[in-house]
């Protein structure tokens, strides 16, 4: 469904995307994870066609996002949806204006179907009194939760998700979590991407972890049970440090590695 093959990107001087390579099989589940400024947003541009690389091969269902034209992106884009680090809803529409649009656009959805999905999303992300209202009065987490309902309204063979729960209350991303997997969970076909540097998120969203260091590299792609234990340093650390600081009957919920409980919490 996606592949990067060495893909480079600088910006200036700065080597953001440094030779990365990875895929991901449709139907699957995967957290691309690293600390603030890796280059985790970069990774979607470029996936999206929205940016080229300096050099590398990018594939998303099979289209080449680098030499392509717009119009066969934009083709591929259809099928992809995709929930914005800013929320990235129009503010001059309501919220049911934003999530038709969108359907609008990108499929060939009956005016009727548009009404009955607006309303299903909507329920699916909690809010459905929202229909008239206009972004700016909703608060930063209700827009992310709209943001999420566009991406999913469409019906995408490829979800994608930036930063769903970044500068929101733990308590506020546990709930837009749980909405994401809940609405998901129903659709086994569908390919779906998170990007964050929450270790927790990452770790709730998916088994498999691709982890973006600071110098541009994948260091590591995995189970993250197991790149918990066994993964290089760097990447032990990352994640231990944001988990360690957990209660245990959470530590137990997360189901950490029987091994890691007993070496921190002892
Ligand atoms: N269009 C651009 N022009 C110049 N520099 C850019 C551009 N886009 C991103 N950068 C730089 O590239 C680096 C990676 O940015 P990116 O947004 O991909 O990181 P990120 O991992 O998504 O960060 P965050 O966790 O804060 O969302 C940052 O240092 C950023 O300043
Ligand atoms: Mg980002």
């Amino acid at each position: 469904m996606i592949s990067f093959q060495s893909v480079t990107k600088s910006f200036g001087d700065t080597k953001i995307l440094d030779d990365i390579s990875f895929s991901i099989q449709e139907g699957t589940r995967v957290s691309i994870i690293g600390p603030g400024g890796s280059g985790k947003t970069t990774v979607l541009k470029i996936l999206l066609g929205l940016m080229p690389p300096d050099s590398g091969e990018v594939h998303l269902m099979e289209v080449d996002m680098v030499r392509s034209n717009d119009r066969v992106k934009e083709e591929v884009l259809c099928r992809v949806g995709m929930a914005f680090q800013q929320g990235g809803l129009f503010d001059f529409m309501t919220v049911k204006e934003n999530l038709a649009f969108a359907m609008e656009h990108m499929t060939d959805m009956s005016v009727d179907l548009i009404d009955k999905k607006a309303k299903s999303v909507l329920e699916g992300v909690k809010l459905p009194a929202t229909e008239t209202m206009f972004p700016f009065e909703l608060s930063g987490g209700m827009k992310r939760r709209v943001g999420i309902a566009r991406a999913l309204a469409t019906e995408p063979k490829v979800a994608i998700f930036d930063e769903p729960t970044s500068g929101l209350d733990p308590v506020t991303s546990t709930i837009i979590l749980n909405m994401i997997l809940d609405m998901v969970k129903t659709n086994t076909n569908l390919t779906q991407l998170v990007a964050t540097s929450n270790v927790e998120i990452a770790i709730r969203f998916a088994d498999r972890l691709i982890v973006l260091n600071d110098t541009g590299s994948i260091v590591a792609d995995g189970p993250w049970r197991e790149l918990l234990l066994t993964g290089p340093e760097w990447v032990r650390h990352f994640l231990s440090v944001r988990l360690i600081g957990l209660d245990l009957e959470y530590a137990h919920e997360l189901d950490l590695p029987k091994e890691f409980i007993e070496k921190h919490w002892g």
